[in-house]
This record gives C-alpha cells, structure tokens and sequence, in this order.
C-alpha cells in the first residue's frame, strides 16, 4: 500500500522512525548550543557566542523541516521533552565555559548527525523517497563544511594555525634587541 505521496507505507513508517530518532538528537543539539551560547567565557567569547547563535539558529530551521518531513510521510513527530530525553544519543552539555571544550562538543555531535543523516539518506534511497533524500543530502553537505570549518578553528585555538602578525611582531622585537645587545655590549667593553 501506497501513502498520500505515493511512499509504500511500511517504508514511510520506518523513515518516520528514523526521522524522529534525529529530531530528538537535533533538539539536544539546539539546546547544547543555546547553553554554549549562554555561557561561554574567556577570549573567544565574541565569536563564540555569536557562532553558537548561528548555529542554533540554523538547528532550530532544521528541526521544523525534519518534523513536518515526518508529517509528510504521515507519521507523528516527537514534541515533548520527556521524548527527546529518552530517544537522544546525544548527550546534554551542561555548565560549559571553555571555548576548546564548547567547539569540540559541537564537532562531536556533528559529526553523530551526520551518521544519521547519512542513515535516513540510504534507506529514504531504497524507499525512493526523494523528498527526504534531498533534505538530508542537504543536511549532510552543509554539516561536513562546517566541520570543516570547525576544525580548521579547533587548530587554530590549539596554536598551530599561521598567525603572520605575531611571527611579524616577535622578529622585529628580536632583531632590535639583538642591535640593542650588541650597543649595551660594546658601551661594555
Ligand atoms: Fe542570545
């Protein structure tokens, strides 16, 4: 038997299954990053802040498509707390200030969506949903840039990023020290 949109209803069953298994990761997600927003501290705190910001903003757009997806294939989205506590993997990330900490959490339940998403892609595939193929194949392409992203800014607060203006400012202040060594040396002898 065939659905409104034309999905063998089993197959829509499962997806819907699958859908709301991500739904809840998703709103943990969401309220892991408006806790980072919240509560962020330290040198990092203006992009931070404002990243997490964009990202929960992204989430919460996100979270809508998923569950009117669901809808769509005739299913029911989780709406309660209680729900998304009991089907989320992804775990709260609760009181955490530091900024390395805050970016790796946000890494690391990237990169459990994107499992997931990956997941929903292959069987929506089997079940030739393309509706939620091309939700999810969007998802997926946006998230890996912002790993990326990411990561490039985990090394970067790690220190091994190039930082030209500290290399430039350091060997002037050691060449003029050097000249200066060399005078006071001189005045010495
Ligand atoms: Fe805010």
């Amino acid at each position: 038997m065939k659905n409104l949109i034309g999905i063998d209803q089993e197959k829509a069953k499962e997806l819907s299954v699958k859908l709301n298994n991500l739904l809840a990761n998703y709103q943990m997600f969401y309220q892991n990053l408006r806790g980072l927003h919240w509560n962020i501290k330290g040198r990092e705190f203006f992009e931070l802040h404002l990243k997490f910001e964009e990202l929960y903003n992204d989430a919460v757009i996100k979270v809508d498509e998923i569950a009117e997806r669901i809808l769509t294939l005739e299913g029911e989205p989780l709406h309660t707390f209680s729900d998304y506590l009991k089907v989320s993997e992804l775990k709260e990330a609760k009181g955490i200030t530091n900024g390395t900490e805050g970016v790796e959490i946000v890494v690391k339940n990237f990169s459990l969506l994107i499992l997931k998403e990956r997941e929903i892609l292959s069987l929506a595939g089997d079940a030739e949903d393309e509706g939620t193929v091309s939700l999810m194949s969007d998802y997926i392409s946006e998230t890996e840039k912002t790993l990326w992203m990411l990561n490039s800014y985990l090394r970067y607060l790690a220190g091994d990023a190039e930082d030209e203006g500290t290399v430039s400012l350091m060997s002037d202040y050691i060449s003029e020290t050097e000249k200066t060594l060399w005078m006071l040396n001189s005045y010495l002898r």
